[in-house]
C-alpha cells in the first residue's frame, strides 16, 4: 500500500515514515522544506534501507496539489502533518497560519474526493482541551475557545474534516498529541528546530550542548506540587507507531464511526523540573537554568486520559521520561558531531 504522508521529512513526520516503511508501506512524502531538510531523505534510508519517494511543492497551491493527486491516484490513505506550529508566531501571523494549515487541508481532502481516497490520518493537538476543568483530558472533554491562531487552526481542521466526512464517503482518525519529544534511537532523525527553539526539550538538549547559555523556566509559582507547569511528553517513536496503528485500522475499515478522535500520550504529567531532572540523570550533565516569569498563554497542566487509544487501537506508549531525554540528548551531541 502506498501512503501519502505529508510533512513527511518533518520532526513527527520522518519518524513515521521509518515506521510505515518497517511494516511494509510504500511511501510518498510531499514537503515544502520550510522547516526541514531534504538531507532528512537520506537519513530516513540510513535507517529503513529505503528512500521514501519525495516531492516537493506547497499544498496550498490548489493545482499543483490537484494535479499530484491524479497523478498519485494509487494512494491508499493519507497522513496530513503538513502545517505551520509555533504558537507565538502564529498570534503575530495569524493570516499566514489560517492560510497554510486550512488551505492545505482543503486542497488535500478535494484531492482525495477527486480520486476516491477516503482515508486520512490527521495531526491534532492536545491544544484543542484548553486548560481543562477535569483531568486527565478525555477526548470528549469540552473544547475550549483557542487560546492562539494556531490552536484554532487544529480545531477549524478537525471541523473541516468531520463536516466532509458527512457528504463525502472520507473517514479520518484525528489524533490529539501531548508533548512529542525525544529521538529515534538511531539519533540519525530528530527535532530540527529553526532558530531559537520555543518548546522545552530542544531547549534544553541546546543549552546543555553550549548553543544557548541558560535554560528560562517559565514560573515555579504554579498550583502543581513543585511549581511548575506539567505537560504529558511522550516519545515521538511512540507517536509514530499509533499513525501506523490508525491507517491500518482505516484502510482494514475496522473503525467505529467515520471521523474517530484518540488521544495520543502517556497518561503521566511530567512537570518542568521533572524533565530537568530526568535530562541531568541520563545526560550527567549539569543544566543552567534559571527561574524567570511565568510564559503568556501557558496553561498549568494537563495529561491525557489514553484509555480510549489503549483499548481501541491496542496501542499503548511504552518508552519512559528517562528514554525520552537519554535519546533527545544523543540527538543533539550526534548534531554537533556534524557541525
Ligand atoms: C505548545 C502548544 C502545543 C504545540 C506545542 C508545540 C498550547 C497549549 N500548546 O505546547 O499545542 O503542539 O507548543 O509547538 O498551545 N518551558 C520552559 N522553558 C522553555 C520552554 C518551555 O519553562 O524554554 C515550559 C513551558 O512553560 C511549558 C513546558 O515547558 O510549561 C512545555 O512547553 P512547550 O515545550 O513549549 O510546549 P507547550 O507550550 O506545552
Amino acid at each position: 500500500m502506498k501512503i501519502l504522508v505529508t510533512g513527511g521529512t518533518g520532526y513527527i513526520g520522518s519518524h513515521t515514515v521509518v515506521e510505515l516503511q518497517a511494516k511494509g508501506y510504500e511511501v510518498i512524502i510531499v514537503d515544502n522544506l520550510s522547516n526541514s531538510t531534504i538531507e532528512v531523505l537520506d537519513n530516513i534510508a540510513k535507517i529503513s534501507g529505503k528512500k521514501p519517494l519525495f516531492e516537493k511543492f506547497d499544498l496550498i497551491d490548489p493545482e499543483r496539489t490537484a494535479v499530484f493527486f491524479k497523478l498519485h491516484n494509487d494512494i491508499s490513505a493519507v497522513i496530513h502533518f503538513a502545517a505551520f506550529k509555533a504558537v507565538g508566531e502564529s498570534v503575530e501571523l495569524p493570516l499566514m497560519y489560517y492560510r497554510n494549515n486550512l488551505l492545505s487541508l482543503i486542497n488535500i481532502l478535494q484531492g482525495m474526493i477527486d480520486n476516491g481516497i477516503r482515508d486520512i490520518v490527521f495531526s491534532s493537538s492536545c491544544t484543542v482541551y484548553g486548560q481543562p476543568e477535569t483531568l486527565p483530558a478525555r477526548e470528549d472533554t469540552p473544547i475550549q475557545k483557542a487560546a492562539s491562531p494556531y490552536g484554532n487552526t487544529k480545531q477549524i481542521s478537525e471541523e473541516i474534516i468531520t463536516d466532509t466526512s458527512i457528504n463525502a464517503d472520507i473517514h479520518a482518525i484525528l489524533l490529539r498529541y501531548f508533548n512529542p519529544i525525544g529521538a529515534h534511537e538511531s539519533a540519525v532523525i530528530g527535532e530540527l528546530p529553526l532558530g531559537v527553539p520555543n518548546c522545552l526539550m530542544p531547549y534544553i538538549t541546546q543549552t546543555a550542548i553550549g548553543k544557548r547559555p541558560f535554560l528560562r523556566v517559565w514560573g515555579n509559582d504554579y498550583d502543581t506540587p513543585d511549581g511548575t507547569a506539567i505537560r504529558d511528553y511522550i516519545h515521538v517513536v511512540d507517536l509514530a507507531k499509533a499513525h501506523v496503528i490508525a491507517v491500518e485500522r482505516l484502510t482494514g475499515d475496522k473503525g467505529k464511526k467515520q471521523v474517530e478522535i484518540f488521544n495520543l500520550g502517556t497518561g503521566n504529567g511530567f512537570s518542568v523540573m521533572e524533565v530537568i531532572n530526568s535530562f541531568e540523570k541520563t545526560s550527567g550533565v549539569k543544566l543552567n537554568y534559571e527561574i524567570k516569569e511565568r510564559r503568556p498563554g501557558d496553561i498549568v497542566k494537563v495529561w491525557a486520559d489514553t484509555e480510549y487509544a489503549n483499548a481501541e487501537l491496542g496501542w499503548k506508549s511504552e518508552k519512559t521520561l528517562d528514554e525520552m531525554t537519554s535519546s533527545a540528548w544523543k540527538w543533539e551531541q550526534s548534531l554537533a558531531k556534524k557541525r
